[in-house]
């Protein structure tokens, strides 16, 4: 039986949608439109627009909504500008408008997301998110098998390894900002949505075995869910931790269902 991988984040946000319990975790997340985005910046004042179907954090952008008071521009009292971000460049626009043209050139026909931007915890003075590894163990169950720790590089918007991203330790992390119980606290919150979320998307995807939880703490200690990968890179748990019993649960669950772990595949 094959593993099941599902790349659209639009079909799996959906999934999770339908869970009431789980529903909170997720930020406001539409299909991308000039109407999508007109709304979303009167309720939100920073947004990030994505493909859905994008990996590596390749195509991530970022939109930050400023008034006159933030902006160094001489705007009218009550004047909104836009500031885009993509990659490390900056570009200011005053209309919804020109930032629509702008975003739809860059997204070329594709389909892309629009979602609630969360202000991360900052590690360092760089935004870091989490990776919560939740694998089928043998006995049939959910089980989260390990969290890491991925702190941006700076001035980047996205924490992927393949911008520059590093892995840190989650606990290491977190010890800017809290006491060990509180971090145990939401290692184990984690660790249950985790699972909650796979036998959610389960209910629609029936042959999943794994996938890779993508999770930002805001500075409210609010944990959201930014995308579910179902192909979760294994390799950081294997060069990262000093306990090699980590990994060695890891591959051992994955062989067990069906994944090679030594050929090299594409995995994010
Ligand atoms: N809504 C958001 N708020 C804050 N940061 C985000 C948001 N969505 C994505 N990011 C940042 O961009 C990175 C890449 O986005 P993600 O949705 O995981 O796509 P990809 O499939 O390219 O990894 C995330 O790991 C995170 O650092
Ligand atoms: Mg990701």
């Amino acid at each position: 039986m094959t593993v099941q991988r599902v790349s659209s984040k639009w079909t799996k946000t959906k999934s999770i949608l339908k869970n009431k319990g789980l529903a909170p975790y997720v930020p406001d997340t539409r299909l991308y439109s000039f109407d999508a985005l007109e709304q979303m910046l009167e309720t939100h004042s920073f947004v990030y627009i994505k493909p859905d179907r994008g990996t590596y954090g390749n195509g991530v952008m970022c939109v930050e909504m400023m008034d006159s008071s933030e902006s160094e521009s001489e705007l009218p009292d009550n004047e909104k500008s836009y500031v885009l971000q993509y990659e490390t460049k900056k570009e200011h626009f005053t209309t919804i408008e020109q930032l629509h043209n702008k975003v739809n050139r860059i997204c070329q026909g594709k389909t892309y997301l629009i979602q609630q931007g969360i202000r991360m915890l900052r590690y360092k003075g760089n935004s870091f998110d989490l990776r919560v590894l939740v694998q089928k163990n043998p006995y049939g169950t959910w089980e989260s098998t390990g969290i890491i720790g991925r702190v941006a590089a700076k001035n980047k918007i996205v924490t992927n390894h393949h911008s520059g991203g590093i892995v840190k330790h989650f606990k290491v992390l977190m010890s800017e900002h809290m006491t060990s119980e509180e971090i145990n606290n939401i290692r184990k919150e984690l660790h249950t949505l985790g699972t909650n979320i796979a036998s959610q998307l389960q209910k629609s995807f029936p042959n999943l075995k794994e996938i890779g939880l993508d999770v930002a703490i805001d500075s409210n200690w609010n944990i959201w869910i930014l995308e579910v990968n179902t192909k979760p890179a294994l390799f950081p748990f294997k060069k990262f931790f000093k306990d090699q019993s980590i990994y060695q649960k890891v591959r051992k669950y994955a062989n067990a269902y069906g994944r090679s772990t030594t050929k090299k595949k594409r995995a994010n």
